[in-house]
């Protein structure tokens, strides 16, 4: 269920008095301003339908609220078809003037964080990580996470296990360098037994600003919880990835501007579960996250395209600075867009807080891998190879060194130099 910020000030306004309370005087055809989050527009209109006039034209729109007029005599038909329809109570506010409705909108823009402004001017570090990426790794992950337990399930042994090897895993490519930490996040067991994993590279200037690139550690298999789940593709490709960045980033003695932060979500297979409580979380404790990078299920070709952009649940000025990496360090790689049609993976607990995320993708809706969720989705399913991820591990170097900038002390070899071009 998405809430934005907007529809829990309106929830907390609205149920302890009602939204028009403050309006005076019961005249019929008076016409009053209201502000209502945009996801409950389609159900609000719904209820005027075939009613003269119908409701009204929205005067504005921004950030998840919509600003129209309605007459004053279809408040109450309204906040009954919102708490009936969309279980909100009232879920709009009521204001005397269209002044009013405007500025409380720009009052619930102003408390969110400013957008940032993207640029591509971070070349020599990024070359430099990019570089260095190597396939070999990504596959030895994959494969030790899909060989290694029967299962990463949330709530088996299994899964608790795999997030320990991932722990010391990171701690031993963080290298022992005083700016990086790794830690569990732990969860209450009823949420999940298995914690999520992080780990933070401090920034040097701007410490407080944080640049979010996960995927999720458990795997599920459809079937039930006494079979096997490998989860290869979904997602031990993601968090491969994520192990190939932080080494390359150790390897090139690379120093963020913006704290960086990799997390390997638990839980993500029985709804969103890790990040959701992350995102809750750094929302409520005012944790400044600029930006998100998903990576769930990228080893497996499935469309003509090499990297799709998921275009819902997802925040589109991010997604054409990703486009616009793409263009710029990955020449000859093809893009496109495609929709899950619903939060399908862990980028949307960060949407659904207000944090900018974006998730590439390995395929079109529709022709992704056809065998997640079941025994089969092992290594052997992409030939026994990490190839397709290499892409997109140079796309998350590159994300990360252009939005947490910062530098690289090893420079681009001649070598390297070579293989890049
Ligand atoms: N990797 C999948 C999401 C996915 C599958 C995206 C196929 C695109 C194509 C993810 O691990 C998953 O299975 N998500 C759940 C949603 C979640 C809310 C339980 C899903 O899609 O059912
Ligand atoms: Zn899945």
């Amino acid at each position: 269920m998405r809430t934005t910020k907007f529809g829990a000030v309106a929830l907390m306004l609205v149920c302890a008095t009602p939204a028009f309370a403050e309006a005076p005087a019961k005249d019929k055809e008076k016409e009053v301003w209201i502000s209502i989050g945009t996801d409950a527009l389609e159900s609000a209109r719904a209820s005027f339908k075939g009613q003269e006039p119908e409701f009204a034209e929205v005067a504005r729109e921004k950030d998840g609220v919509a600003v129209l007029r309605v007459r004053e005599s279809q408040l109450e038909k309204l906040s009954k078809v919102m708490h009936d329809r969309l279980n909100r109570c009232a879920g709009f506010i009521s204001h005397e003037t269209e002044e009013q409705a405007l500025a409380a909108v720009e009052r619930s823009i102003a408390v969110q964080p400013l957008a940032i402004s993207y640029t591509i001017d971070n070349g020599t570090a990024v070359n430099s990580l990019m570089s260095a990426v190597a396939e070999t790794n990504i596959r030895g992950t994959i494969s030790t996470l899909s060989t290694s337990w029967t299962s990463r399930r949330y709530n088996l042994q299994s899964g608790i296990d795999a997030a320990t090897w991932l722990k010391n895993r990171w701690t031993t490519l963080a290298g022992g360098r005083s700016d990086i930490t790794v830690a569990n996040f732990v969860h209450p067991t009823t949420t999940s037994p298995q914690p999520s994993v992080i780990v933070t590279i401090r920034g040097t200037s701007l410490p407080n600003e944080v640049v979010v690139l996960g995927a999720h550690l458990d795997s599920i298999n459809g079937s039930g919880s006494s079979y096997a789940a490998p989860g290869a593709d979904d997602d031990a490709s993601g968090v491969a990835a994520l192990t190939e960045v932080l080494r390359v980033a150790v390897a090139k003695g690379y120093k963020p501007a913006r704290t960086v932060k990799l997390m390997a979500y638990a839980a993500e297979e029985i709804g969103l579960r890790g990040s959701g409580a992350i995102a809750a979380n750094y929302k409520s404790t005012g944790v400044n996250v600029v930006g998100v990078l998903q990576l769930d299920m990228i080893n497996y070709r499935g469309s003509s395209y090499d990297i799709v952009m998921v275009s819902d649940y997802t925040n589109a000025a991010q997604n054409t600075f990703i486009r616009n990496l793409i263009t710029r360090y990955l020449p000859g790689v093809t893009a496109t867009s495609t929709t899950c049609g619903y939060g399908c993976s862990d980028h949307a607990s960060w949407h659904n807080r207000g944090f900018p995320a974006s998730i590439p993708f390995e395929a079109l809706m529709g022709q992704d891998n056809p065998t997640i969720h079941t025994t089969s989705d092992t290594l052997a399913q992409t030939a026994g190879t990490a190839t397709n991820s290499v892409k997109f591990v140079k796309l998350a170097a590159a994300y990360m060194a252009e939005l947490a900038k910062g530098t690289t002390s090893v420079a681009l070899q001649a070598e390297d130099a070579e293989a890049s071009r």
